[in-house]
Parts: C-alpha cells; structure tokens; sequence
C-alpha cells in the first residue's frame, strides 16, 4: 500500500443514525448500535481506511429515526480503535465553540491525536424548530460557521485568545491543556457559493456531495484559485456510495433494487428540506441544486460518482476522481461490516496499483 504522503485517503460514514445511507426499503445489513459500529471501525482501519465520519442530527425524519450524538460516538469508536482518525460533526447554534473546544481538546489528548471535527451549517429547518434554535438565513449560517471555527483555531493554538466576532466574543481565554500534535483537523460540508468561500478561507478540508469527475474538477478549481489568492491550504474529500460486486451487471442490479425501493414520500421530504436550505443562498444553489430523485435515494449525491461496478472499474474511476482534485474519498455502503473488509481486500490494493502507475506516467510524460 502507497504510504506517499500524496497518496489518496479513505473515509466511510459511520452509521450511527438508523436507516443506513440510503433512503430505501432494501435490506440493508447495517446497523446504528454502539456494539456494530465498534466492530466496523476495527475492521476499517485494519482494511485501511483513514478516517470514519460521525454524523450530527437531533431529530428524526426520512428514514433516521434514531440518531446517536456525534461527539460522544466518536469518543467511544476512538476508544475501540487504535489507527484511526474519526471526524466528529460539530453543528455552530446547539454547539458554542467554547465547549466544543474543550471538549475536543479532551478527546485528542484520550486518543492521542486521532479526533478531527466536521464544521456542518445546517440544512434542516424542521430539526432546528423543533430544538428551539435559531434558523439563519443561508450565508449568515456560513458566516457563523466561519466564526466557528476561527474560534476553535484560535483557542486551540493561542496562548491569550481575544475575539471580537458578531456571533461570539473571547476575551483572554486560556485553553488548557491545549491539543497534542497534530491539532484536530477541521472539516466543513457544503457546495454552495458561501461553503466554497469559506473552505477557501479557513477550513482544512473541503467535503462535498458525490458529483462526477468534471462537476468535482468545476469546484475545485474553484476553490483552489481562492485558497491560493488567501495564501491558505485546503484539501478536498468526495462523497460516494459504493457497491462492488464481482461483475457490473450484480452491481448495477443492486443499485436498482435501491432506487425501485426507495421510500418516495421520505425521499421527495428530504428533497423539500435540502433545495429549501440551497435556494435560500444569494446564488439560489446550494449541495442538492440539481440532484434528481434518484440522486437523493442516498443522502449526499453518493451515486453520482459511480463507484458501481466490478473492483477494478471502481478502483480506476476512484483514481479518476483523484486527477480531478480529491484528496480523499469519503464512502458509504449498503452493507457496512462485510462490504469495507471487501473493498480492502479487493479495491484498495487496485486503487493503489493504478495511483502509482499513473503517477509514474506522470513523470515520465513529464
Ligand atoms: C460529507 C458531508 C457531511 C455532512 N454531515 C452533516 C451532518 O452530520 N449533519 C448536518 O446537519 N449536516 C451535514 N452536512 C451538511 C452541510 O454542513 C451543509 O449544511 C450542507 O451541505 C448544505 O450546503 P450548501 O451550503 O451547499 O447548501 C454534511 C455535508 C457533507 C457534504
């Protein structure tokens, strides 16, 4: 396996909201309790992801009735695991970054560095009316979230942090003890105007919705023009279901079988909430502008990629995706346990075959 610093990283969605990654009635053998997720995560960083994804939702609605919260699911999974990074979602309103700094700090010293966070906006209006929370309008929800995380910066790293921000202010704070190398890696969501801005300014990394390797390449030339005008660094992470079988015809049947049993009610509800939330911003587009009902069967784009189909189809198209601009491809599975032990055993290696021969192309094109 690549151990180039260069070299593509792996994330997967940690189920702990109920229902799996899709919006669907298909039999899913997945699960959101603490007992499957602990074994998930041993089985993916032996398989050789990088980094699990917690998720953030207070509420039920489209097929997530039970959510776990994010901080403290992370917490547990680090604890069960040795290698792995696990990126807890933090939402700016319910979480003050006063808190989420120490609390994160706290984790990184219990994991000896392995905690980063995930700096969401907020897309579902429901979910904030029914926890008594203000709902912003679209670019104020960015510039809150930008105050966010300057404030988790700067208290991780500032001996004496003073802000003065519209949404939070610090006078003098002293955060002890602060986080152990590395410090906690911010991640942010989002595809609109404001998202984009914002990972050019501040975030470390930049995700967004499953997208195909021009609509992927558009972004991120996008925000890389930015990120250089603003002397930052930003690296980029690509949502994307997948499902390898050992022949395209098995793949692409079980992708079928996903959107023919779909749940269209919940399906066209969460497509209500999402381009609500994307037409709200100054440009009218947001992450699902202009995602088809087939697209919202898995909650962020994932099939756009197309990372269905045999293990060498999708280890080819996931390096494509890599010429296109991402750093890192973040995953999600039908069956979570049985089919991460598969891609590491059957796609990774191949992902890392055609890296290196391309990259070697690379050069000597060069
Ligand atoms: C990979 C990824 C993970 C996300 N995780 C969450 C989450 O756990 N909870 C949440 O409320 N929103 C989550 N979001 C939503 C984003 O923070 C943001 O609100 C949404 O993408 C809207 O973006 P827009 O500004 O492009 O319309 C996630 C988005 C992406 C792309």
């Amino acid at each position: 396996m690549s151990t180039r610093d260069d070299a593509l990283k792996f994330a997967y969605w940690v189920p702990n909201v109920s229902g799996g990654l899709v919006i669907s009635n298909i039999g899913q053998r997945t699960s959101w309790t603490p007992e499957y997720n602990r074994k998930l995560a041993q089985i993916a960083e032996k398989a050789g992801f990088d980094y699990a994804l917690s998720q953030i939702r207070f509420t039920a609605g489209y097929g997530a009735d039970n959510q776990h919260e994010s901080v403290s699911f992370s917490q547990d999974l680090l604890a069960h695991t040795e290698k792995l990074k696990v990126i807890a979602a933090l939402l700016p309103g319910p979480w003050n970054p006063a808190l989420a700094a120490k609390q994160i700090a706290t984790i990184n010293h219990l994991s000896n560095g392995r905690i980063a966070v995930n700096v969401v906006s907020g897309w579902f209006r429901g979910e904030f009316a029914a926890i008594g929370e203000h709902w912003l309008d679209h670019d104020e929800r960015y510039r809150r979230s930008e105050e966010f995380i300057r404030a988790l910066r700067g208290i991780w790293s500032e001996e004496s942090f003073t802000f003065r921000g519209d949404f939070y202010r610090f006078n003098e704070y002293s955060l002890k003890p602060k986080p152990v190398n590395p410090q906690p890696e911010i991640f942010q969501g989002g595809s609109s105007r404001a998202a984009r801005d914002m990972a050019a300014r501040v975030s470390d990394w930049y995700f967004t919705n499953g997208n195909t390797p021009d609509g992927l390449r558009a972004q991120v030339e996008d925000i890389q023009t930015k990120a250089a005008a603003n002397n930052h660094k930003v690296k980029i992470g690509i949502n994307a279901f997948a499902i390898v079988r050992e022949t395209e015809e098995e793949a692409k049947a079980v992708l079928q079988e996903i959107i023919d049993k779909a749940n269209p009610e919940a399906v066209e509800g969460f497509a209500g909430q999402v381009k609500n939330a994307g037409k709200a911003s100054p440009e009218g587009e947001g992450n699902w502008a202009k995602s088809t009902f087939e697209d919202l069967v898995q909650y962020n784009d994932g099939f756009r990629p197309n990372l269905i189909g045999t293990p060498r189809q999708v280890a080819e198209r996931i390096v494509t995706l890599k010429e296109a601009g991402a750093d890192l491809v973040l995953l999600g599975f039908l069956h979570f346990q049985e089919e991460v032990e598969y891609f590491g055993k059957h796609v990774l290696p191949l992902v890392r075959e055609i890296e290196g021969a391309r990259a070697r192309e690379t050069v000597v094109a060069g």
